[in-house]
């Protein structure tokens, strides 16, 4: 198989389904609905809903609800960042190839768009028609780990986390677990929505969970360091910052080519993980390959 062609495939009918979903932009309160999709559509690799596909297929399964499950996290992940892009935060000028929501529409509209993106989410994956033929406990436990995964145990935790350590002189510990949490955890969901909703059983899901904490950990140290390498126009978004705002990320303990090898150490231990899947797990490995290669 061919990742840039699986991942594209995808993406467009992620985008599809998304822009199907969110309200037209002249709806009112129309600023909101505009501030909305100024910040989901058109941008962004979605690689949280590829991996709840991905995990479905690696079953052998297309469930019922996959795609609305799979886009409540593409929802959740945009609100985190427009937030994580205002001056409280990051202070972020610059994402997805575009000036950050608040630069466009003002922090109170930003502030807003981020709350209705998180409680659509929920809407997405409650609504009847979307979820139709969906097991009704498959779904509750679906809509726990969307729910554990972004709150105040997963990404909202680990943004306070990350938040608190802006510069403080942590160890690597820390680091770790900063990363784990606020990245990894919203991408564990990813992963254990598409398996509970493609029916795994428990050994299933213990294997692609240790999957998906690998993987997280990975993509946020890849993002450590594409801050470090990185421009502008690859990654959509300004470069360097986290030093600017003093914090300590992997390349700081290993340097550059340090913390790729652990990354790519992390993305070893995540495909040995899948050994008891056949090759419908094989997009999930080549995600966890690409997740160290991709240069945005
Ligand atoms: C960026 O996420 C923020 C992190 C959690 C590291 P992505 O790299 O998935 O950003 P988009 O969705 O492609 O813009
Ligand atoms: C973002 O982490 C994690 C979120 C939960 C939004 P960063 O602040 O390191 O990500 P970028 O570099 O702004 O995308
Ligand atoms: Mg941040
Ligand atoms: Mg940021």
């Amino acid at each position: 198989m061919n990742i840039k062609d699986y991942l594209e495939q995808k993406r467009v009918e992620v985008d599809r389904f998304l822009d199907e979903v969110t309200p037209p932009a002249a709806m009112p309160p129309a600023t909101l609905h505009d501030s909305m999709r100024y910040s989901l559509l058109g941008g962004g690799k979605r690689i949280r809903p590829i991996l709840t596909i991905a995990s479905a297929e690696a079953l052998g399964t297309n469930p019922p609800g996959l795609m609305a499950a799979a886009c409540s996290l593409e929802l959740i992940h945009t609100y985190s960042l427009i937030h994580d892009d205002l001056p409280a935060m990051d202070n972020d000028d610059f994402r997805r190839g575009k000036p950050t929501n608040h630069k466009v529409y003002g922090e109170a509209m930003a502030i807003l768009a981020g709350d209705a993106l998180l409680t659509m989410a929920f809407d997405l994956i409650s609504r009847p028609d979307l979820m139709k033929g969906c097991d009704p406990v498959r779904q509750a436990r679906i809509i726990q780990e969307l729910a554990f995964g972004s709150g105040n145990m997963g990404m909202v935790g680990g943004q306070v986390l990350d938040i608190q350590a802006e510069h403080q002189d942590i160890d690597l510990l820390t680091l770790q677990n900063i990363h784990k949490q606020k990245t990894g955890m919203l991408i564990r969901a990813a992963v254990r929505m598409g398996a509970i909703a493609g029916g795994a059983n428990d050994r299933q899901l213990d294997d692609l969970t240790g999957y998906a904490e690998d993987i997280g950990l990975a993509f946020q140290i890849a993002d450590d360091v594409l801050n470090v390498t990185g421009t502008r126009e690859e990654l959509g978004k300004n470069p360097n910052t986290d030093a600017e705002r003093g914090k300590k990320t992997y390349p700081t303990f290993y340097g550059v080519e340090g913390a790729k090898q652990l990354a790519d150490a992390c993305v070893s231990r995540a495909i040995d993980r899948l050994s008891s899947f056949g090759s419908t797990a094989d997009p999930l490995r080549e995600i966890a390959r690409y997740i160290t290669s991709r240069r945005s």
